[in-house]
């Protein structure tokens, strides 16, 4: 009998027979020789069917196999450094193949295909070598944001998904029936974060958030998954150094865990690793201004008009590129004007026009990865300002009364996971870094 493995595990089983079960990914057909590449969801190695080798039964069915056939196989390991794979190295001298299921016509093939061919073809898609990439990738973003806060004394403390009051803002709600009564899909976790904040200190909750968004763009999901820390007594300044160093130890931690990923996906991590701290530090202000003198220079008059920019309204993604590409590594834009952002922001004293709040935004023109601020924590002036942006303050009761016993400064953010995977990972739009996109027209597969 010989040992089931998984191909991560073949450096360690070099001479030895070894079975590895899965499917072809692709085949070369050199006569009296088959070169299988073979994928187990671990990894991919070449397997070779040397006619003489195997029983003949067995290598007719190694000529036969189409893309997809599932296998389980049999045979001795071998060090070479030609072979092909992940990880490359290795082949298997096949001894026995035993065919589980072929699969004929198969539709995804290895020659191109349109993204929209491949996005309703997505429970396949997931199986390319690309798509496997990246989802590794994700996951390990997923591990690197809990092992950070988890190391750092924050507590995961989960918020409700069904929720009957708006987070952020009330026009991207998904309102759902709740047995008569309207309900909301959560927006954020963020409210019922501050309240879990007021008995734990640092927490944060990580979960799956929606936007009934219109937009069609490279950022934007209608779900999409978000971790939000939320923590006591921390300032504008607090919150900024902890956001450098947890998004610098995941930058870290993909770079350190996915070499071969990153090499798949055609990434250059020269910018990558200058993800340290301290991230560049610019104000709403400031950063109005440098985009102005990025348009006064430019030649091009298409890009003069995307640059267009007045003082009070919110960067798009061209003025976040510009601004964005004036520094190494990321950079904090903080003291956005009060009227573009969420109600519950704190006024900066004596500037009530702007708030203390702070996004983070990507090199390389990925823009906006997070989004938060310092909280109002005086009970009056949030009461003031739910009645200034038009909410019912008969659904913040609670949110409210948070004021009331032991109000404390407190700040938190937003994270969002694919926009952080299409940056790490240098992808064009978001719908990749996520297994199942829900787009504006998309709900299958
Ligand atoms: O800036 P946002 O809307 O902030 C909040 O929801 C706050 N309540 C968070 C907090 O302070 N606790 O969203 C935060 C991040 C964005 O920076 C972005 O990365 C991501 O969530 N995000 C989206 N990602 C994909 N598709 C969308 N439609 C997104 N909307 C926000
Ligand atoms: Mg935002």
């Amino acid at each position: 009998m010989s040992k089931i493995i998984t191909i991560s595990e073949i450096a360690n089983h070099v001479g030895e027979e070894v079975t590895v079960r899965g499917w072809l990914y692709n085949r070369t057909d050199k006569g009296k020789l088959q070169f299988l590449s073979v994928r187990d969801g671990s990894g991919i190695v070449q397997a070779v069917a040397f006619k003489k080798e195997l029983p003949e039964s067995d290598f007719t069915v190694a000529q036969s196999l189409t893309q997809e056939a599932s296998i389980v196989m049999t045979g001795t390991v071998r060090a070479d450094d030609r072979a092909p794979g992940y990880p490359g190295g290795y082949e298997i001298g096949l001894k026995n193949l035993q065919l589980i299921q072929q699969s004929e016509g198969y539709p995804i093939s290895p020659k191109e295909h349109g993204v929209e061919f491949l996005m309703d073809n997505r429970h396949f898609w997931v199986r390319s070598l690309r798509q496997w990439a990246i989802l590794r990738v994700r996951a390990t973003v997923i591990r690197a944001i809990r092992n950070w806060l988890d190391d750092h004394g924050y507590l995961l403390v989960d918020t409700p998904i069904l929720s009957g009051l708006a987070g952020e803002n009330s026009t991207d709600l998904f309102e759902v029936d709740y047995f008569g009564e309207p309900a909301f899909l959560a927006q954020t976790g963020q409210l019922y974060n501050e309240a879990n904040m007021m008995s734990f200190g640092k927490v944060y909750c990580f979960g799956p958030t929606f936007r009934a968004e219109r937009s069609k763009t490279r950022r934007h999901l209608v779900e999409f998954w978000m971790v939000e820390p939320e923590m006591a007594f921390f300032n504008l300044e607090d919150l900024m150094e902890m956001e450098e160093q947890f998004v610098s130890a995941i930058v870290q931690a993909v770079l350190k865990n996915h070499e071969q990923e990153l090499k798949i996906l055609e990434r250059d991590t020269s910018r990558l690793t200058q993800v340290t701290p301290p991230f560049a530090r610019i104000s709403y202000d400031d950063a109005v201004k440098l985009v102005a003198e990025i348009r006064e220079k430019t030649d091009d008059p298409e890009q003069k008009e995307l640059l267009r920019l007045d003082w009070g309204t919110d960067f798009g993604s061209p003025h976040e590129t510009v601004i964005a590409e004036s520094f190494d590594r990321p950079v904090f834009v903080y003291h956005y004007p009060t009227a573009v952002k969420a109600f519950y922001m704190q006024p900066v004293a004596g500037r009530p026009e702007i708030c203390r709040s702070v996004d983070l935004l990507a090199p390389e023109g990925y823009g906006e990865i997070t989004g938060g601020s310092e909280r109002i924590h005086d009970a009056e002036l949030l009461a003031e300002r739910v009645k200034e942006v038009g909410i019912d303050p008969e659904n913040y009761t609670w949110y409210l009364d948070l004021r009331k016993f032991g109000s404390v400064p407190h700040s938190g953010f937003g994270l969002g996971v694919e926009r952080t995977v299409a940056w790490i990972c240098g992808l064009p739009h978001v719908r990749e870094t996520i297994p199942y996109a829900r787009t504006l027209n998309r709900l299958f597969p």
